[in-house]
């Protein structure tokens, strides 16, 4: 069964707490938190006092994607904040392998995302290291972009490289997922879906969740 964390950046953002909720109700596995530092990606939104906040209103696995230049500056704080894993861009400023001892330190679960232009191979040298890879299927920045299917083989060959090495990684997608893309992603071989738009756009937000765990 696919794990489902909706992602936060499409609830509104005067009611964070009730959103989380809604999606912690609605049969959710993570919560997905979306940081950006308007540096790394052009749009500017949740930093870690609002996590900290956050923290306090649901019991959700909190799935923190920095989409930030300066990880290794911010990790603390976010560590401290209540986030469970930490997921950093291999595209971000500093050695990725040290940032994700970093944030091992912590004693938090650690996963590295990859760009669309970002090749698979780039994890293969710490892959033994990571809890996840984060395969962006959409160009980081913003919710309700359309999904990239020329992304489907960088998947297939991470999940290759995960059986070939006999690791259990978890593959997660972000961006465009919905009932019609997830069915693509999970063949390739994704467990952990992100979804913004396709859930909280739902009409039923439990049985949007049911749709892609089931898959
Ligand atoms: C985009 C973010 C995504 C975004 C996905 O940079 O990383 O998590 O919220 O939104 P949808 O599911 O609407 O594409
Ligand atoms: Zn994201």
């Amino acid at each position: 069964m696919n794990k489902i964390s909706p992602s936060i950046l499409a609830g509104d953002f005067a009611r964070l707490g009730e959103a989380a909720q809604l999606c912690e109700r609605s049969g959710a596995d993570w919560l997905h938190i979306d940081v950006m530092d308007g540096h790394f990606v052009p749009n500017i939104t949740i930093g870690a006092p609002v996590v900290k906040c956050l923290r306090r209103t649901t019991g959700l696995f909190f799935d923190v994607h920095l989409m930030i230049s300066e990880p290794d500056r911010y990790i603390p704080d976010f560590a401290a904040a209540g986030a469970d894993l930490i997921n950093v861009h291999a595209e971000s400023e500093g050695d990725t392998e040290k940032t994700v001892d970093l944030i091992r330190s912590l004693g938090k679960k650690a996963a590295v995302a990859l760009k669309p232009a970002t090749p698979a191979e780039t994890v293969f040298p710490y892959l033994d290291k990571l809890d996840m890879v984060l395969v962006m299927t959409v160009e980081p920045g913003f919710g309700g972009q359309s999904f990239m299917a020329d992304q489907l083989p960088k998947i297939a060959a991470i999940r290759a490289e995960c059986e070939r090495r006999g690791l259990a990684t978890d593959i997660q997608v972000d961006g465009g997922i919905t009932d019609a893309t997830a069915p693509l992603v999970t063949r390739a071989g994704a467990n952990v879906l992100v979804a913004g738009s396709y859930l909280f756009k739902a009409a039923d937000m439990p049985s949007a969740i049911q749709t892609l765990k089931n898959l």
